[in-house]
């Protein structure tokens, strides 16, 4: 049984309407959807979807937190690493994806005009205009002065680009495909719904993009766990309009070896509602988060696939502490104990082992940039 806060009653009623349109969705496609449709459709359905919808999903109020949301001074070393690759154009522009509350696009935009280096434009593409929303308003009262700057897209833009692609926690968030493997194939989890509840089907899979990528894994008999190929799509798309610079993402995940480890053999799906975490992504459709953590070795072989260099890969902790985090720490006025010991404690949260420091990772995919990336300078031996 779940033990998780019971939901609000209009949040209750919010989730029944996102409920028929995805038992609508089931009955046209003749009983069984994909298990990455119902993700795509619980996160992303219009108006009623988790990220769509207007509830409270970041910060402590919300269901989790995210590295922007803990400290500003995430974003202060994330803003270091953007000066030094906008140095190298005239008029480099800078695109966020799926930006959450929008709390990093002010912070970076911040420091960028403290360091004399404000790119020409910050686009913030995101697919939910809930959030877009959200995102006018954090500028609004936070930073108003930067609202010319700013641009919200709903898809990339069709001019080729060049300076900085930035996604955090974003990968994670990109609806995946769980299968298992079989004596003699691989099957694809679905999704039904019988006896007032979703639940879950096996069929052995006739897609043979999602056979061969899951064959070539070489898993044993019985081992169930996730694929992303939406998210080889993604990397190929923000390819196609990098014309030079960099892209830069983070998120928590692991290398190949360790993401199909043989101990991880029921994969890395996890929910998030209101700061509990659990594995049952078919309760609470639209009112809880839906991840899977990223498999950083299948970002860099899509991202050589389509002639991006992998120009750097680490863990969250030496990135931040190259980028100078300990300096930025250091240089608040001790005076304000307060105001020091509280960034202390959360700058702990960003780097401690036990918390983001290594489970989180960087990853920058260049193209026509030939410069050593200041994130990726602390000693290099995170392996993909
Ligand atoms: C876990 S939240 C992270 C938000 C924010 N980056 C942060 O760190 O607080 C995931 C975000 O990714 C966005 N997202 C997911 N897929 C996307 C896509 N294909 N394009 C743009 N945004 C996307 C969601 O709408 C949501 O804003």
């Amino acid at each position: 049984m779940h033990s998780l806060p019971p939901p609000h009653p209009d949040a209750i009623l919010h989730s029944q309407r996102l409920t028929a349109t995805i038992i609508t969705a089931i009955e046209r496609a003749g009983g069984i959807i994909p298990f990455n449709e119902f993700m795509q459709r619980a996160l992303y359905t219009p108006g009623l979807g988790y990220y769509s919808a207007g509830m409270r999903k970041f910060g402590v109020d919300g269901d989790f937190v995210t590295a922007p949301e803990i400290t500003p001074l995430f974003a202060q070393c994330i803003a270091r690493q953007c000066q030094q690759v906008l140095a190298n154009f005239e008029s480099g522009v800078i695109l966020e994806f799926g930006a959450g509350s929008g709390i990093m696009a002010v912070d970076i935009l911040k420091t960028l005009e403290k360091l004399d280096c404000l790119p020409t434009h910050y686009f913030i593409l995101e697919i939910s205009s809930n959030l877009q929303l959200q995102q006018k308003a954090m500028f609004e009262a936070q930073a108003p002065q930067f609202l010319s700057l700013v641009k919200w897209l709903s898809k990339l833009p069709a001019e080729p680009l060049q300076g900085i692609i930035l996604a955090n926690e974003v990968m994670d968030a990109i609806p995946v495909q769980i299968f298992t493997v079989q004596a003699d194939n691989i099957s694809e989890s679905h999704i039904t719904y019988a006896d007032n509840s979703f639940q879950w089907q096996e069929q052995v899979t006739s897609n043979e993009i999602l056979q061969q990528a899951v064959t070539k894994l070489e898993l044993p008999v019985g081992y169930v766990s996730e694929i992303n190929l939406a998210l080889l799509a993604w990397i190929q798309s923000i390819a196609d309009i990098l014309e030079a610079g960099m892209v830069l993402l983070i998120d928590y995940g692991f290398p190949n070896k360790e993401f199909y480890h043989p101990q991880r053999n029921k994969g890395t799906l996890m929910c998030h509602y209101r700061h509990h975490s659990h594995i049952d992504p078919l309760i609470l459709v639209g009112l809880q988060d839906i991840t899977a953590h990223v498999n950083f070795t299948a970002v860099a072989d899509a991202a050589v696939s389509a002639n991006l260099h992998v120009a750097g890969y680490t863990t969250q902790a030496n990135f931040l502490l190259a980028c100078g985090l300990a300096d930025i720490l250091f240089s608040l006025n001790p005076d304000d104990k307060q105001n020091y010991l509280k960034q202390a404690q959360q700058v702990k949260t960003l780097i401690l082992p036990s918390e983001m420091g290594e489970l989180f990772k960087v990853m920058a995919l260049t193209r026509n940039l030939d410069i050593p990336l200041l994130g990726f300078s602390k000693d290099e031996r995170t392996r993909l």
